[in-house]
């Protein structure tokens, strides 16, 4: 058989790739609690987030251990690292009071506060025994009375969290301040002192360990998983992949106003709902509520961002709905008439899974609004809207955060087979788990990765990120191109921003540019040894002043990643590693704090205005790259206008509040739709098409898929031949992305899987194939459903299509 012999050849792949050992039930029960685990201490921090814009103190402490303690540093000591002037509170019950005090009037739920928490960009860090874990986070807090007074603080978090019983806690909660302000006046360095490095946890070899195969690690205590519950726990991963690429690309249309794409993500009925006002279901209606932030595409100085936070996700049981609730801020402006809006809301959105292709869509996104402020005018005073004398009711959380202290399994007892691609023979089964796994961990070891780089490049180490890329890896410094290998990724760097960069131990900083790197796509390759990124770039800083010169950071500026991650094996060890980064920048950037990114004018009620202020990586070199060019520059005439408009690619540049071209790695994941306008950059990293010998292809990893295989399929009654009598000609058509090759067999069936085999045919060069079926093999006078299958390859995924047949 064919279609198993190509299976079988992946699955040795990932066997001497990813393990020293077989796979085994205990093994695969480890990871999986390893991977489960990792998930848990993301899902409990993400939601204590979210359970502070609703002011609920006492469940954002019950996840707390019994001993855990919160350290605040309040920044007016010596020294912020120094612990001595930090608040230290121990125990859920001192916690909740500290947490109810700290937010004073601030909670969320006096009419017209705000109590905006976010958490994100993580670097977890899980111990070898799996029974305790680090992690690093960004901080950020807006807040404010409704009355008039508003405060922003913003900082890192190196926290601990420890497995109790059945549930993952906070240990320690650390919090090293960094900035504060108000809306009035924007934010400046806590303490008005520069800043030192906060230490990292983790080391760049660090970051890359793999979650998995932790060898050798404390023997299991509890009992091995039965291969059917293993089945069903790493599916529910594997969907949990899925919703969360889904939501973040939604986010990503709606940003540039691609109604068509952002239509396509949803099942036919399909609705939005903003503060419960559902839309009428399916196109027309959804049409309707988009085409009230604007018409399709964006036009000079029109920002629509949507920055997503995060998001946790809960999938039901059976694996066919899931639930996706997080935190957006919407960013929205009109450059032309100087006006702006924040809009803080909660999403809880609903998808589900389409048993037929396996394919996720949006049922319905839901909005319920926080607060709606003018930029102008802030959110202090309780914003434009809403209008509301009670407290809001928050939409339910997730995963039975709601108690926390209770012993909820981690997961539901019962399983159903969930397997995306089909069933496999018994002595597969591990095996092909263990890569399914895999896929699973590569999505979290590329957040850490991602997040890694983010803090180290926030720092600017440059010898730190330069050691998070493969051997053959490389980065693109902006404007200039990119810069091959760990260590001409650092002269560079080195170069570009001074000697104070390479010291591991720096003088304090007057200033730091932020990288919050968020909302991201993951796309994981058939054997998880690879993925390629998408994330946002929402870049903000702090200096000595808020309301001058380069210092005064407190603005926001635009861009996307577009990355490549990779399993590494180098002198003996398999680290996750960055194999190709590269970042498009900047969008859209505030002139200020002051006047935002619509320069609006507040001059009236508001401290003077900030001098404009340019690209900041540019502001912030001091050196210059002129002795030391690129390995590709982003000038090579083979980009063509890829860089047209773009700091140091062809002229003319484009600059805010004019709108740069966005490019898109991937296709629309529901409906495979190719970006249009030359916008489609995939598959593949972005300078690979000048050095196509830096093609993960090219080097022994997989490209990720782009999107859906698509399959459709016709059926005609035509003569056979005498003996035969009529016969069904089925005609199958399958497609990808382009420079995605099909190739393989195709499956045609009677109904699901499971059921009878009819056929097994070659594609053709084009995507064809087509049987003939006896007409007599169906039922007269009954509908019967054909489907065809493909397995997919180690270059597009898995696809099905079916066509009913009348006989
Ligand atoms: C907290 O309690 C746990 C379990 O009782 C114990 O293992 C741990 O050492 C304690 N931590 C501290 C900081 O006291
Ligand atoms: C949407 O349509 C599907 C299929 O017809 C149906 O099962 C589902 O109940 C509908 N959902 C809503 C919210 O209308
Ligand atoms: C500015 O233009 C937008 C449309 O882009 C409109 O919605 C908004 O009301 C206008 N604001 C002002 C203050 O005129
Ligand atoms: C949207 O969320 C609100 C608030 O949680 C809820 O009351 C409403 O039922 C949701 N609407 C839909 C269509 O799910
Ligand atoms: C939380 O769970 C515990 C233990 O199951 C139970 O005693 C308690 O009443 C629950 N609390 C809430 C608010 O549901
Ligand atoms: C993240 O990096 C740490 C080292 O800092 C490593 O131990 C851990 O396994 C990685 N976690 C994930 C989720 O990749
Ligand atoms: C900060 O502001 C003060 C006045 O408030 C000014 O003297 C000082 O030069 C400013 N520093 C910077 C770095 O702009
Ligand atoms: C199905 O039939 C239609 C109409 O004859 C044709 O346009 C289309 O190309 C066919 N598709 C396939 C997959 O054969
Ligand atoms: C697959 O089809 C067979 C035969 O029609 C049926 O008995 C079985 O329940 C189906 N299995 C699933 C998972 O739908």
């Amino acid at each position: 058989m064919r279609l198993f012999s190509v299976l079988t050849a992946t699955v040795l792949l990932v066997t001497r790739a990813s393990a020293q050992s077989p796979v085994t039930i205990e093994s695969l029960t480890e990871d999986l609690a390893r991977l489960e685990s990792v998930r848990e201490i993301k899902n409990v921090q993400r939601t204590f987030a979210q359970l502070a814009h609703y002011g609920r103190f006492q469940l954002m402490a019950s996840f707390f251990a019994d001993n855990g303690s919160l350290r605040w540093g309040a920044g007016t000591g010596a020294n912020i690292l120094d612990d001595s002037d930090a608040a230290a509170i121990t125990g859920p019950a001192a916690i909740e009071t500290w947490l109810r005090t700290d937010a004073g009037k601030m909670d969320g739920l006096q009419p017209g506060s705000l109590n905006t928490w976010i958490n994100e960009q993580p670097v977890i860090t899980l111990s070898a025994d799996g029974k305790s874990a680090k992690g690093r986070w960004h901080c950020l807090r807006f807040m404010g009375d409704g009355k008039g007074s508003s405060r922003i603080e913003g900082g890192i978090f190196e926290n601990q969290y420890a497995l109790v019983g059945e549930r993952w806690k906070i240990s320690l909660m650390r919090y090293y301040p960094l900035y504060a302000g108000s809306y009035r006046d924007g934010w400046k360095n806590v303490g008005g002192k520069g800043l030192p490095v906060i230490p990292y946890h983790y080391t760049p070899d660090e970051a890359g360990i793999p979650i998995l195969n932790q060898k050798p690690s404390a023997a299991p205590e509890g009992k091995s998983l039965s291969p059917e519950e293993l089945v069903y726990r790493i599916s529910q991963l594997n969907e949990e992949d899925e919703v969360r690429n889904l939501v973040h690309s939604m986010g990503y249309y709606v940003d540039r106003r691609m109604w068509d794409d952002v239509i396509d993500l949803f099942t036919p009925n399909g609705t939005i709902s903003v503060d419960s006002n559902t839309s009428p279901p399916g196109a027309s209606g959804l049409q309707s509520v988009l085409n009230r932030m604007g018409p399709a595409g964006l036009t000079r100085g029109i920002l629509n961002d949507h920055p997503i936070y995060q998001t946790t996700v809960e999938l039901a049981p059976d694996g066919l709905s899931a639930i996706a609730r997080g935190l957006e801020i919407g960013m929205i402006g009109d450059h032309a008439n100087r006006s702006a809006q924040w809009q803080f809301c909660t999403f809880r959105h609903t998808l589900v899974r389409d048993p037929d292709t396996s394919i996720w869509k949006i049922q319905n996104l839901n909005y319920s609004r926080l607060l709606v402020a003018e930029y102008a005018a802030g959110w202090a005073s309780g914003g434009i809207l809403p209008a509301r004398a009670s407290p809001p009711t928050p939409p339910a959380f997730l995963l039975g955060f709601l108690n926390y202290s209770s012993s909820v399994p981690r997961r539901p007892e019962s399983w159903s087979p969930l397997l995306r691609e089909g069933v496999h023979p018994t002595s597969e089964l591990l095996p092909d788990l263990a890569r399914r796994l895999l896929r699973s961990s590569s999505f979290d070891e590329t957040e850490n990765l991602s997040s890694a780089y983010g803090f180290y490049i926030d720092d600017v180490r440059c010898s730190l990120f330069g050691d998070l890329h493969a051997q053959k890896g490389f980065k693109a410094s902006p404007g200039i191109g990119w810069y091959r290998s760990p260590s001409r990724i650092t002269t560079a760097c080195a170069a570009r921003y001074g000697p104070n960069t390479a010291s591991l131990n720096p003088a304090p900083r007057g200033s730091i540019p932020f990288h919050w790197r968020i909302q991201l796509v993951v796309l994981t390759s058939h054997d998880g040894r690879s993925s390629t990124l998408r994330g946002r770039n929402l870049q903000t800083g702090t200096g000595l002043n808020s309301t001058s010169g380069f210092s005064g950071l407190a603005g926001f500026n635009g861009g996307i990643y577009h990355d490549q991650m990779v399993l590494e094996e180098h002198e003996g060890k398999t680290r996750r590693k960055i194999w190709s980064l590269t970042i498009d920048e900047f969008y859209w950037n505030s002139a200020s704090w002051g006047t935002g990114w619509a320069n609006v004018d507040r001059a009236s009620s508001l401290s003077p205005l900030i001098k404009r202020r340019s690209a900041m990586e540019k502001r912030q070199a001091s050196g210059s790259l002129e002795n030391f060019p690129p390995d590709v520059s982003i000038k090579d005439p083979l980009f063509g206008t890829r860089y047209q408009g773009f700091m140091g690619g062809p002229p003319p540049s484009v600059s805010w509040p004019n709108i740069l071209p966005m490019y898109w790695e991937y296709r629309n994941p529901v409906s495979g739709r190719v970006p249009s306008g030359g916008t489609y950059w995939g598959p593949g990293c972005v300078p690979c098409r000048v050095k196509p010998d830096w093609f993960l292809t090219n080097n022994g990893y997989e490209e990720p898929a782009t999107g859906p295989t698509l399959i459709s399929v016709n059926a005609t009654i035509a003569k056979g031949d005498g003996e035969i009598g009529d016969v069904v000609v089925v005609t199958a058509k399958l497609s990808a992305g382009p420079e995605e090759t099909i190739w393989g067999y195709v499956e045609l069936r009677k109904g699901n899987r499971s059921a009878n085999l009819m056929g097994e045919v070659l594609l053709d060069n084009e995507g064809f194939a087509s049987f003939t079926v006896p007409k007599g093999d169906l039922k007269a006078g009954q509908v019967s459903q054909l489907v065809v299958y493909y397995a997919g390859n180690d270059r597009v995924k898995p696809g099905r299509g079916a066509v009913d047949v009348l006989v």
